[in-house]
Order: C-alpha cells, then sequence, then structure tokens
C-alpha cells in the first residue's frame, strides 16, 4: 500500500505543470501542499467501496503515530513509556474472555497477505478478507520457507516459552497492540486497527503456542 502511495505520489511530482511552482511566492510549500492534496485524491478514489471510512479514519495520525514521527521512531525513554502506556490502555479482550483460539485458523490467518490491498498492482476485491501477514516479517512454522526477518523469529514460540496465561495474553496483547510493548515498532497494530478481529487475534495466539501448531514442530 505504501509503495503504491509513494509510487503515486511521485508520478505527480513528475506530471506537476511548471507553473504551479510560480503560483505564490512561497514556492515550495504551496508545491507540497498540491502534491499532498492531489495524493490524498488519488489515495481516496483508490479504495472506493472497500469501507472508505476505514481506510479515511487511517489518514489520521494518532498520539503515537505523531510522537513517532517526531522522534524518529526513538522516542526518549520517558515518552516511550507514556506512549507504551496509552497503548495498553486501547487492548480490548473478546467478550466470552477467552484468549486462545484454534491453530489452524490461525495459520491461515497468519499466512496470508492478501485483504485491503488498493491502487494498479493486483487490487483485492472489496471486502476481501484480511489476513495477519505475519510471514512478511517473521519465521513461524518451519515449513513455510519464505518469510521476512524484520521481526524475529517466532519459530518454537510457544515451545521455548510455555503456553502459560502469562504467555498468552502477552501473545495476544502484542498482537493487538504491538506498541504496548515496543513504542514505534515497525509491527503494525492489528487490533487497535480493527484489522483483525479479538476472535481472530485468539486464533493467532493459537498458532503461536498450540503444542499441536507447527510453529512447536520442528
Ligand atoms: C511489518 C513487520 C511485521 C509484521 C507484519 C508482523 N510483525 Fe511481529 N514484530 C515485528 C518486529 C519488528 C518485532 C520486534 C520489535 C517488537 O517487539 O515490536 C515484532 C515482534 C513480535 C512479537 C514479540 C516477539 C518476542 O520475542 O516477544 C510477536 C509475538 C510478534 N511480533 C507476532 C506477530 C504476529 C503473530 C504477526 C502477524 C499477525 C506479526 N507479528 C506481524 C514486525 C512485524
Amino acid at each position: 500500500m505504501h509503495k503504491t502511495l509513494i509510487a503515486a505520489t511521485l508520478a505527480l511530482l513528475a506530471s506537476l505543470p511548471a507553473h504551479a511552482q510560480e503560483r505564490t511566492p512561497s514556492g515550495a510549500a504551496s508545491v507540497k501542499n498540491d502534491v499532498s492534496k492531489q495524493a490524498e485524491q488519488i489515495f481516496r478514489s483508490s479504495f472506493r467501496g472497500d469501507n472508505p471510512k476505514f481506510w479515511m479514519d487511517r489518514l489520521e495520525q494518532d498520539d503515537a503515530m505523531r510522537l513517532c514521527s517526531q522522534y524518529r521512531d526513538n522516542p526518549p525513554a520517558k515518552l516511550r513509556q507514556k506512549i507504551e502506556l496509552a497503548q495498553k490502555a486501547t487492548i480490548r479482550y473478546p467478550v466470552d474472555g477467552k484468549l486462545i483460539g484454534d491453530w489452524k485458523e490461525g495459520e491461515k490467518l497468519a499466512s496470508s497477505g492478501r485483504g485491503g490491498h488498493i491502487g494498479f498492482i493486483q487490487p483485492d476485491a472489496p471486502m476481501t478478507p484480511r489476513g495477519g501477514n505475519c510471514y512478511a516479517c517473521h519465521q513461524l512454522a518451519k515449513k513455510e520457507v519464505a518469510y521476512g526477518t524484520i521481526g524475529p523469529t517466532l519459530h518454537h514460540f510457544g515451545k521455548l516459552r510455555g503456553a502459560s496465561d502469562d504467555i498468552i495474553k502477552y501473545a495476544y496483547d502484542k498482537i493487538y497492540n504491538s506498541n504496548a510493548f515496543t513504542a514505534c515498532t515497525n509491527m503494525p497494530r492489528f487490533g487497535l486497527h480493527n484489522w483483525l478481529t479479538p476472535e481472530q487475534i485468539t486464533h493467532i495466539v493459537a498458532f503461536l503456542v498450540d503444542p499441536e501448531s507447527p510453529v512447536n514442530k520442528d
């Protein structure tokens, strides 16, 4: 999604007529405003039909994003702590209070990177079910050979840490709102942004900790 937006913005920059730069004496700033306005228009029009309110809300920075941007993802310790506490307070749990679901469902969610693709390159049909795309950044089950390494390996997550209530809650909370533990991390805030439902998160928790899950097999 970001790549598409950046590509669209670059295309826009290249296509801006020269006179746009002469419109006001404050040149640079006004060009920037024109560009961001037009980029926003492209962004808005590219997800028509796919729950526009969901996406519009995502254009607004919340406090955590604003502070992380301001400090280039490296806020001073006190502020970092403040962000993490505030993010922790956002975490919501399933109504039945059960934090561990079905690992097979979790495996499907962790493996799927579809849902919410907008723009010109393989866009998803509106309302395509969304996945967690965990393999984009983590190794999980050994049988999946394609994975990213931005995040630490989660292979043997449950085997190494067990499946105590504390570990289950930690895994749930981390997936719901990663910034509750690591302010300004690259990991998305899946629950906070309603990308995954609390129930879906419980399935992914099971995928991480269930002894039968391929994550905990060799
Ligand atoms: C865009 C990259 C990215 C994606 C996608 C991503 N993560 Fe992460 N994840 C990270 C990074 C980076 C870290 C390490 C920093 C941190 O703790 O936030 C991390 C940390 C974690 C941790 C803590 C590991 C520990 O040792 O305690 C867990 C658990 C986790 N991720 C689970 C998941 C799951 C499950 C998914 C899919 C629903 C997922 N992540 C998707 C980047 C990502």
